[in-house]
């Protein structure tokens, strides 16, 4: 693989003879069968089709017209004029689309303004850890997620990491900010022009030789079982890993933050009968759709190191250094995840981070005074706020575009 150091790929998973396997096509782990109830989702109700052979339909049918006839750059014009929750998709669309999209912005029946009031609050009070955990811990487990891996790759942003990131954070921030679903807010902007791209996708990865080498058999990407593996590496990794370190999070506070996110699902294309409706729906889910299949790919430890790099980097000059990113990422996944993503042992720094940082989360929610937090957990609370920093301030000045090819070369 282009640009793999052999360092690289000795870190990862520690085997490089697992690699020879997997780099062909065969899938990293086995998918469980499908046996979740469509009963646990917003919807209560539906068909129980596997969403493996599930994508989106209209919205591929529209998109990949679009393409085809060449009409990509117009659409990306308009679309740049379309930047707030409360503004209609611009005239200049094409009528089928613009019709689409209209459909596609409105919220659906079951939402509910008050729980999505309480989440943003949530989000703001929670900001550092939500944003760590969905920006680096999100990106780090993605990168484990053989098919978004390999989809992310071979794609046109694949060949330009920073831009990719900035524009994925486009949607984290916009899902995490205080008017997210207010009519000034714009994450409806931005989850209906991802789910433009994800249909983009779907119609330009399968003429990429790359992606078809390795995808394992599957000939359409971004199912909706896909989708479904994604979102359960935001919310539901999210709020284990609250629980995990004992933030104290109220009942209305899960209901909203679940809520927040159930709405963007449905935004992204996701179809209700799939979003779990509960914590425990989320859980089981995620337990059948994301933990069988997470794994080490040559795509997935390429674009980790280039993430890290691209964190240890450019966040603060001479603050944020490479063997504390790397620990902070590896803290935030586990050993397993991060060998897979091929992130380098720092024992220095590992043993700081797991001492210090259920300190600091303690002294942040008042449950034990200050002289309790080692001096070095400032070192690594600064470090986290050098990456939402960076994540933040990546997302200026770029958007959310349809993509006309899939990586160059
Ligand atoms: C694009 C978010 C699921 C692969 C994007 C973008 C966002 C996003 C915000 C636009 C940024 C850009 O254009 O680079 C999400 C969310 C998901 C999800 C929130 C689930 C809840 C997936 C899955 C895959 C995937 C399951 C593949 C298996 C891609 C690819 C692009 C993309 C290949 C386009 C990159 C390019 O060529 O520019 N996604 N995504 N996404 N996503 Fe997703």
């Amino acid at each position: 693989m282009d640009g793999l150091s052999r360092r690289k790929m000795l870190f990862a998973g520690g085997t490089l003879g697992a690699f020879g396997a997997l780099s062909v096509a065969s899938p990293a782990g086995a998918r469980s069968l499908w046996t979740w109830a469509p009963s646990g989702s917003v919807a209560g109700a539906g068909a129980g089709l596997d969403p493996e052979w599930v994508w989106d339909e209209e919205a591929d049918r529209l998109v990949a017209a679009v393409l085809d006839r060449g009409g990509v750059a117009e659409v990306n014009a308009a679309l740049r004029e379309w930047t707030r929750n409360d503004q209609p998709p611009p005239a200049g669309l094409p009528a089928d689309l613009r019709d689409f999209m209209e459909r596609a912005r409105r919220l659906p029946a079951w939402a509910d303004r008050g729980k999505l009031e309480t989440a943003a609050e949530f989000n703001k009070s929670r900001g550092l850890y939500l944003n760590l955990l969905n920006g680096v811990g999100g990106g780090m487990l993605s990168t484990a997620i053989p098919r978004e891996a390999r989809s992310v790759y071979h794609s046109k942003g694949g060949a330009d990491m920073e831009d990719r990131v900035a524009k994925t954070s486009l949607l984290g921030f916009a899902v995490g900010a205080l008017n997210a679903y207010r009519p000034d807010g714009d994450v409806i902007v931005q989850a209906v022009k991802t789910r433009l791209v994800h249909a983009a996708v779907r119609h330009l990865l399968p003429k990429s030789p790359g992606w078809s080498r390795t995808s394992g058999g599957q000939t359409v990407p971004i199912s909706q079982a896909d989708l479904l593996v994604t979102w359960h590496s935001l919310p539901t990794y999210t709020m284990r890993k609250l629980l995990e370190w004992k933030v104290p999070v109220t009942p209305a506070e899960s209901e909203g933050y679940l809520h927040v996110w159930q709405v963007t699902a449905h935004l992204l294309g996701i179809r209700d009968e799939y979003i779990p409706a509960t914590w425990d729906a989320a859980d089981a889910q995620y337990r059948q759709v994301l933990d069988p299949i997470l794994g080490p790919t040559p795509e997935g430890v390429e674009l980790t190191d280039i993430l890290l790099g691209q964190l240890a980097e450019q966040t603060s000059p001479g603050g944020v250094d490479r063997p504390l990113v790397n620990a902070l990422a590896r803290y935030l996944v586990g050993d397993e995840v991060a060998d897979w993503d091929g992130i380098p042992r720092e024992p220095f720094w590992e043993r700081a981070i797991a001492t210090a940082w259920p300190k600091l989360v303690a002294f942040r929610e008042k449950l034990i005074p200050l002289p309790l937090v080692p001096p070095l957990a400032w070192t690594i609370d600064e470090a986290a706020r050098q990456y939402i920093l960076f994540y933040l301030t990546k997302g200026r000045g770029t958007r959310i575009e349809i993509p006309e090819t899939n990586r160059p070369g």
